[in-house]
C-alpha cells in the first residue's frame, strides 16, 4: 500500500482525557492526553499529528512531541495565536484538566527516513513539536542528527532545558542576532552528503528552507506546513464527480470544493483542516485525472493519481470517479 493510501486508514477517533497542562514557553502550553482507563493508545511514528476535536466545534491538527515509544500518552505543544479563530485560544483559555476530547488516530504526513546516514532537523517556534519527537526517535535508534532551532525570543524556546546542553542542538534567538534569521543557506551547505533535512515552522521559514535547500534532491528535504497558501477555486473550472459506491453523479461548480458538494449530497466525508495540509479528506481516485492542490502528496503520488484531497484539489478531466 502506498504512503498516500495508508493515510486513509487514520480517520477514526478516540475519546481521550486531558491529564495535564504544562508551561512550555511564552504563550505555549503542553497538553498531555491519555486513555481514561489508563490503557495503551494507538501507536504513532515520529512526525505524526492528531486532529483535536474541540467542544466549540473547531477541529485543529497538532503534532505529537513525545517519544514514539510511549504508549500511555500523547503530548501536544500549542502556541496561543492572537489571530486564533477558536483553536489555540480556546485550548489556552477554556480547556481544563479532566476534559474528555475526541482525537483522531495519529496520522503521519512528515515521516522520518530512518535509513539516512545523517539527519538535519530545522524548527521555527512551535514547529519544534514534531522535530522534538524525531529527536526522541533518532536517539532511540542511535543515529546521528543535528538540530537548528530558531525562535524570536529565548522565552519562546520549548524543550530548551531538555535539549539545551546537547552540542548537537543549535538554538538561534533572532533578537540576540539583531533580528537576523537563522542562516539556512549555511546549514544546507555544511550538511554531510546523504543527509535528509526536515523543516517545520512558520511560512517564511518554510519558504526560506525551500530556497536554501533547493540544490538538494527533492527526496531528501521534507517540510511540514502549519497552514496552506490561499486556494483560488475559480482557477479550476467546473467538473463532475461520479461516486462509485452509489453511482451518483454530482456537479462541482468552479467556486466550490468537492468536499462541500459531496457533503451537501448527504455523504459523510471525513475532513479536518480543509486546507490541503492534514490528509484527513484523502480519497481514492478510480477514474479521471485529479488536479492536486494539496501540500501533502509527493510528486510520485501526484503522478500516480490514485488518491486526492477532496477539500482543495480539483479535476483536469471533465469527470472524476471517486471511491465514495
Ligand atoms: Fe485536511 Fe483535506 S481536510 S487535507
Amino acid at each position: 500500500m502506498s504512503a498516500a493510501l495508508e493515510r486513509l486508514d487514520a480517520a477514526s477517533q478516540q475519546a481521550l482525557r486531558l491529564e495535564a497542562v504544562r508551561y512550555g514557553g511564552e504563550q505555549i502550553a503542553l497538553y498531555e492526553f491519555a486513555a481514561p482507563d489508563g490503557g495503551e493508545l494507538a501507536p504513532f511514528t515520529a512526525g505524526s499529528h492528531v486532529d483535536v476535536h474541540l467542544p466549540n466545534g473547531v477541529v485543529r491538527q497538532y503534532s505529537l512531541a513525545n517519544n514514539p515509544s510511549e504508549r500511555s500518552r500523547y503530548v501536544l505543544g500549542v502556541k496561543c495565536d492572537r489571530a486564533s479563530r477558536g483553536g489555540s485560544r480556546y485550548m489556552h483559555e477554556s480547556l481544563r484538566v479532566g476534559t474528555m476530547l475526541q482525537l483522531s488516530l495519529p496520522r503521519n504526513n512528515f515521516p522520518l527516513h530512518e535509513a539516512a546516514p545523517h539527519t538535519v532537523l530545522i524548527a521555527g517556534g512551535i514547529g519544534i513539536t514534531p522535530i522534538r519527537c524525531m529527536v526522541h526517535r533518532l536517539e532511540a535508534l542511535g543515529l546521528p542528527w543535528e538540530l537548528h532551532y530558531a525562535v524570536r525570543h529565548r522565552s519562546e524556546a520549548v524543550f530548551a532545558e531538555e535539549l539545551g546542553s546537547d552540542a548537537r542542538v543549535h538554538l538561534h534567538v533572532d533578537e540576540e542576532h539583531g533580528g537576523a534569521p537563522l542562516d539556512l543557506a549555511r546549514v544546507a551547505r555544511e550538511a554531510p552528503t546523504g543527509a535528509h533535512a526536515y523543516c517545520c515552522g512558520p511560512a517564511p521559514m518554510i519558504s526560506a528552507f525551500e530556497t536554501a535547500f533547493s540544490f538538494w534532491p527533492a527526496s531528501m528535504r521534507h517540510v511540514e506546513h502549519f497552514s496552506a497558501p490561499s486556494i483560488v477555486w475559480q482557477e479550476g473550472g467546473a467538473f463532475s464527480v461520479l461516486l462509485a459506491r452509489t453511482q451518483r453523479k454530482l456537479e462541482v461548480p468552479a467556486d466550490r470544493s468537492i468536499l462541500s458538494v459531496v457533503r451537501e449530497a448527504g455523504i459523510d466525508a471525513t475532513a479536518s483542516c480543509e486546507q490541503g495540509i492534514c490528509g484527513a479528506c484523502e480519497t481514492r481516485v478510480l477514474g479521471g485525472q485529479p488536479e492536486h492542490r494539496d501540500m501533502l502528496l509527493s510528486a510520485e503520488e501526484r503522478a500516480a493519481g490514485k488518491s486526492m484531497m477532496i477539500c482543495c484539489s480539483r479535476s483536469k478531466s471533465a469527470e472524476l470517479v471517486l471511491d465514495l
